[in-house]
């Protein structure tokens, strides 16, 4: 089910990255929609699993990797949205910045998926 739902956010952000050129507001919908999905996930999956719990009660590298890279991918969002704001008012100065952070968060929200089938 959970995995259904990541997947589900990954067509989102692929959507959402198709769409840029062509409509810059529903390229802004869609990568909401999908920061708000991964963050109903996280947690989701806090509240009913303890996740923080056992990822500190145990020495497992790749849970620690997989906690880092989720934190990361959330933080990612953050950014691309305070990057992406002033160019919807026309202000494009953010632009290579925008476009940086947005592959590093393609990279992290694919190791994200990727480790998220090796941790459970
Ligand atoms: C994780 C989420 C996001 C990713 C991965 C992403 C990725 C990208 C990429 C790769 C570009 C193309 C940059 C270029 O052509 O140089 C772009 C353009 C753009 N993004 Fe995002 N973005 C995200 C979220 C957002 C958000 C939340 C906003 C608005 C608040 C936004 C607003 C824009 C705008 C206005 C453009 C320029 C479109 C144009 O006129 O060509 N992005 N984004």
């Amino acid at each position: 089910m959970l995995h259904l739902a990541s997947t589900l956010v990954l067509f989102l952000v692929a959507a959402g990255l198709w769409i840029r050129k062509k409509n810059p507001q529903w390229h802004q919908r869609l990568m909401v929609a999908a920061f708000s999905s991964d963050l109903l996930l996280v947690l989701y999956i806090e509240f009913t699993r303890h996740a923080v719990e056992k990822v500190v009660s145990r020495v497992r590298p790749l849970i620690w990797f997989h906690a880092a890279v989720s934190l990361a991918v959330l933080g990612c969002y953050v950014t691309m949205i305070a990057l992406g704001r002033p160019m919807l008012a026309g202000r494009y100065e953010t632009r290579a910045l925008h476009r940086a952070v947005g592959i590093t968060f393609v990279v992290l929200r694919s190791l994200n998926y990727v480790t998220s089938y090796m941790v459970t």
